[in-house]
């Protein structure tokens, strides 16, 4: 709901389903959820490869790149989490209006924050579990924060003093300890047929 009375939806001629046409794709979220190290980022941008390299056209959501710039404000709180994920269930629901085929790739710990972004997106939100257990992502530690974390030196880090709580409902789950990239990406693609998405790819 707007913050004022006085502010009304102003409607628009042109609308999704005329934007995705020109397209010739039918629009939807991708959005993989899953701890820090899992592979979120690398199948993400795999995927828009993929699907870019089909004449698709995309955009890659990044947790750690948006929060350079519009989330730069917001820190690892509850509170901030919720935040940064409700403007990016915004920005992405823009991107799926626009006729975008968008890929998010949060951690976004909190079911009830993903709920209500798939709420935002009814037909179209495709939750994608990176499943990869905190031990694998543990010992990956890509960016050393694990060790932080474990050290005392980085507070509220997700699977260590910040709660992760797992989908009960999500679309797919992807375990990278036992799938590689191109076979996530596959699995997602083939979903992605499956649901009426894309045709082929
Ligand atoms: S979310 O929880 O709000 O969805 P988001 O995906 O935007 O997180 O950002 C996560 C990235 O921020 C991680 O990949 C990691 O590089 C970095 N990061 C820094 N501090 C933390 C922290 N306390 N918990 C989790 N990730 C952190």
């Amino acid at each position: 709901m707007p913050s004022s009375r006085n502010i009304r939806w102003q409607p628009s001629v042109i609308d999704r389903k005329s934007r995705s046409w020109i397209k010739g794709q039918r629009p939807c979220l991708i959005w993989l959820t899953g701890l820090s190290g899992s592979g979120k980022s690398t199948i993400a941008d795999a995927l828009e490869h993929r699907l870019h390299a089909c004449g698709r056209h995309t955009y890659l959501l990044d947790g750690d790149n948006l929060r350079h710039g519009l989330n730069r404000d917001l820190g690892f709180s509850a509170e901030d989490r919720c935040e940064n994920i409700r403007r990016v269930g915004e920005v992405g629901a823009l991107m799926v209006d626009a006729g975008l085929i968008a890929i998010a790739a949060f951690i976004s710990p909190f079911r009830a924050d993903r709920d209500l972004v798939r709420a935002l997106l009814p037909e179209c939100f495709v939750e994608v579990h990176v499943s990869t257990p905190l031990s694998v992502c543990e010992e990956r530690d890509p960016k050393g924060l694990y060790r932080k974390a474990r050290a005392g030196e980085l507070k509220q880090f997700t699977g260590i003093d910040s709660p992760f709580e797992v989908p009960e409902a999500a679309e797919l789950t992807i375990d990278t300890s036992t799938l590689t990239v191109e076979e996530a990406v596959d699995r997602i693609c083939n979903y992605m047929v499956a649901a009426g998405y894309i045709d082929s790819f």
